[in-house]
């Protein structure tokens, strides 16, 4: 007789493995096994087709209850099942017509392109496998170079018992809160920062805030302004019209970016408009590729803004000084890539992006019709000839560009919290949408200060940058009396993005670190692909705690790795 298992398990390590054994042990006769996503990020769903008697089924299940959260066990008829099956096709298509005829069946049949190559598509289809089948036939004449089919999921159609129950404790825990947010956990920075701050002992060269004080010209504009009471109400939303012309005048003179000051919104920090960046342009199952290592918030706040979404990662190639390989990026490009994400100079890596790297940003974009989000927090602060240039520059790149910049670290005002985003017309008045909803305004007086900012003395920005040029040298310095760290020398922002030799586990590391070496360093994980085995050290702080937590590091690192 055949049965229908299904399952719901915590994503625990190692339960297939557990689950396939006790069958295997058992001698149970498996026709298939399936394992698919259900709506709650850590819950899979295991479909077991078996072909056994009743009581040994019972049995089956028994064991199972002690090893994994078994739900229920339906018998296998048909007509009480639905029942689907998920396959993947690679079909090769060598004019852009055939493409276009492959595209089309693919939309009749309601398949998923799940990846474009550059004369291959390869589909994902669910459904009950007669569909699949016929699928297959119709794109058989077109050439399948792959065909890969899961085994069945079967759901029971009796009414309420489509979806199994999920068992009391599951329901309470997924009932409690945001999902998505469950999935996320604070920053790796901030969490080690936090550590750090628990103990005077520790020197933190984790979160990457500036040492410097706001110049002193920014400190009284503010004081003016709020003596002139124009800082007693909202702002306009978008932000106060001198800002928002001498910002206009900024990109300009600095970016060489054409617009006009309606593109422009002031926003909460860059923070703010990265997050309105993805709420105003992403849709549920919408993706963003970045380019990774990247900084960590842009990664989460994708996340939530994406409904739970995968982020999708194209790693630079740390061996070629973190190139950019633009096939790789043309690789992850499918239907449902909405953006690509640029941190440039990147944080945590500290590169700078070539003219011919965007470029070739621009093209991918251009072809694929994407918007392209560019953080361009640390622009002022590049080294060794580097220049930054900002994509939204490049000849037709501005109408696909979101382009994010910030005061925080140029001016030192990291809590002041003015940021601000550039893009075309149509996209700032749907980022608007969400900023008026999140926020209002920027806070106004912060908005007098970023004024007196942009319009005043730029020479503080001179000497922050001759300042990390010096700190960059004491990282590069001490890294000389271990042959334990490497790091590609950083050409732009305030962080040594250091790899571990010995493959070690950087989270393992890091704590380590504060509780043997009481120095706080940042886990590379937290950058997305590409981080693991590295570790962040920010030169943002004085040159003494970067000395002496510099010391610490390397000392703790020969005696232990
Ligand atoms: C790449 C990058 N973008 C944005 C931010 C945050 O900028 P803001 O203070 O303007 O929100 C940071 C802060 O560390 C950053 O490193």
């Amino acid at each position: 007789m055949k049965y229908t298992i299904t399952a719901f398990v915590e994503n625990t390590p190692g339960v297939l493995n557990r689950m396939s054994d006790m069958f295997t042990r058992r001698k149970i006769n498996i026709e298939s096994l399936t394992v698919s996503e259900t709506e709650q990020p850590e819950i899979s769903r295991f479909t077991v087709l078996v072909n056994e008697s009743k009581d040994k089924i019972e049995k089956v299940v028994k064991q199972l209850y002690k090893i994994i959260e078994v739900v229920r066990v339906y018998e296998n008829t048909d007509e009480h099942l639905i029942a689907k099956e998920i396959a993947l096709i690679k079909v090769y298509t060598k004019t852009p017509d055939e493409r276009r005829t492959v595209e089309d069946i693919a939309t009749i049949f309601d398949a998923h392109i799940a990846h474009v190559g550059n004369d291959y598509l390869i589909l994902e289809k669910s459904g009950h496998e007669n569909e699949i089948r016929s699928l297959f036939l119709m794109l058989k004449p077109h050439g399948v170079q792959e065909f890969v089919q899961s085994g069945r999921i079967a759901v029971q159609k009796e009414k309420n018992t489509d979806d199994p129950k999920i068992t009391n404790d599951i329901v309470q825990k997924i009932k409690d809160t945001s999902r998505i947010v469950d999935g996320i956990e604070v920053s790796a920075i901030k969490r080690l920062q936090l550590m750090a701050a628990q103990d005077e002992n520790i020197i933190s060269l984790a979160q990457g805030i500036p040492s410097f004080d706001t110049p002193k010209n920014i400190r009284e504009a503010a004081k003016v302004a709020i003596d002139k009471g124009l800082c007693d109400r909202y702002t306009a939303g978008y932000g106060i019209e001198p800002l928002r012309q001498a910002l206009r005048d900024k990109v300009k003179r600095d970016n060489h970016i054409e617009a006009q000051a309606s593109q422009i919104i002031v926003t909460h920090g860059a923070i703010e408009a990265m997050i309105i960046t993805f709420i105003g342009i992403l849709n549920p199952r919408d993706e963003i590729i970045f380019i990774s290592p990247d900084y960590a918030s842009h990664i989460t706040q994708a996340v939530i803004a994406h409904y739970g979404a995968r982020p999708i990662y194209v790693p630079l190639e740390e061996d070629k000084d973190w190139k950019l390989d633009p096939s790789k990026l043309e690789g992850a490009v499918n239907q449902h890539t909405k953006a690509i994400l640029i941190c440039n100079p990147s944080n945590p890596v500290g590169k700078v992006f070539t003219k011919k790297e965007l470029e070739s940003l621009v093209e991918i974009a251009k072809r694929y019709n994407l918007y392209i989000i560019s953080d361009e927090t640390y622009e002022y602060f590049t080294f060794d000839g580097s220049r930054h240039i900002s994509v939204a520059s490049l000849p037709g790149a501005a109408e696909h560009c979101i382009s994010i910049f910030s005061l925080s670290k140029t001016y030192s005002m990291t809590g002041w919290r003015i940021g601000y985003s550039v893009t075309t017309q149509a996209v700032a008045n749907q980022l608007f949408k969400v900023h008026d909803s999140l926020v209002t305004c920027p806070t106004a007086v912060s908005q007098y200060a970023a004024l007196e900012a942009i319009e005043g003395p730029q020479n503080a920005v001179d000497e922050f940058r001759s300042i990390y040029i010096r700190r960059r040298q004491i990282v590069i310095d001490a890294l000389k009396k271990t042959n334990k760290l490497k790091l590609v020398t950083p050409q732009g922002g305030y962080f040594a993005f250091i790899k571990v030799e010995n493959d070690i586990d950087d989270y393992e590391l890091a704590i380590d670190l504060v509780k043997h070496a009481a120095v706080a360093v940042v886990p590379g994980s937290a950058f997305g692909l590409g981080g693991e085995h590295h570790i962040r050290v920010s030169f943002g702080c004085e040159d003494e705690n970067l000395i002496e937590g510099m010391k610490r590091l390397i000392a703790y690192v020969n005696k232990t790795l």
